[in-house]
């Protein structure tokens, strides 16, 4: 497998999220789209525009809103997908549970929550990868995501013969394009969004944010913004 990846950063620069979603699926036999669970269902959508079989995953942590896991359900059942939902090392969540509670997040930050429910489940997922496909865009933080690139080399995990690719499709876009598509399209999306959820991640740590109050202020709200990251993406 070659990939210029300095050739397809300078294709897709700024292009829209059908040319670099389309470059992902051509490009790529192992590839899979991240699903959150959230607004990045638009890329389920234009996949399914794209291809017959999409590979899609998703990362239960367990500690979803039962709102997300209707919502994921809905999506499987409407989309032509392979839907494989990840889930943490039953000995790992045990012993962390055992060691400090459900909640611990709240004392001790959520890097070791979230390392034990997303990273780990996505890392053993990615090594069965060469390219996987986020929802992350560049308006969701200042802080984390404003240089967020197209296409990019993960820097954080390997796939299935080391390298491993990384595609943005919504890189460009904002939540208003985001919301903007899934109303043209009819496209189903998660009910907390109609009650002020627009970052939405697991329940003890997401809330609704006000109008003009960054998306993420919402995450992790009692840790500064800068560590607003749980790992899968970037080091928080
Ligand atoms: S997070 O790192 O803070 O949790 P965020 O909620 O902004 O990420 O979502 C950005 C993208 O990360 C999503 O569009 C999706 O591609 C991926 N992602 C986040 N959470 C999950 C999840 N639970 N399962 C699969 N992919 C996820
Ligand atoms: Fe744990 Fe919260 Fe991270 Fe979910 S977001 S894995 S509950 S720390």
């Amino acid at each position: 497998m070659s990939f210029d990846l300095a050739h397809w950063q300078g294709v897709l620069a700024n292009k829209k999220p059908h040319a670099i979603l389309k470059a992902a699926l051509e490009q790529f036999e192992h590839v899979a789209i991240a699903f959150s669970g959230a607004e990045d269902v638009v890329l389920i959508d234009m996949a399914c525009r794209l291809r017959d079989q999409v590979q899609v995953f998703t990362l239960d942590t367990g500690r979803l809103h039962p709102e997300t896991y209707r919502f994921i359900e809905q999506v499987r059942e409407r989309y032509p997908i392979e839907l494989d939902v990840l889930y943490p090392d039953a000995e790992e969540i045990r012993d962390l549970v055992r060691r400090k509670g459900l909640f611990s997040f709240y004392r001790d930050g959520h890097q070791e929550c979230c390392q034990i429910r997303k990273v780990n489940p996505l890392r053993r997922k990615l090594a069965t990868l060469d390219a996987w496909i986020s929802g992350q865009r560049r308006d969701q933080s200042p802080d984390t995501r404003k240089h967020l690139a197209e296409v990019e080399l993960d820097q954080t995990f390997t796939g299935r013969s080391g390298e491993l690719f990384k595609f943005n499709p919504l890189a460009n876009w904002t939540s208003i394009q985001v919301f903007d598509y899934i109303e043209t399209f009819k496209v189903p999306f998660n009910e907390l969004h109609l009650r002020g959820f627009r970052s939405i991640g697991c329940e003890p740590c997401t809330r609704p944010v006000l109008p003009h109050q960054p998306e993420r202020e919402g995450r992790w709200w009692w840790e500064e913004s800068a560590k607003k990251e749980c790992g899968i993406h970037r080091k928080p």
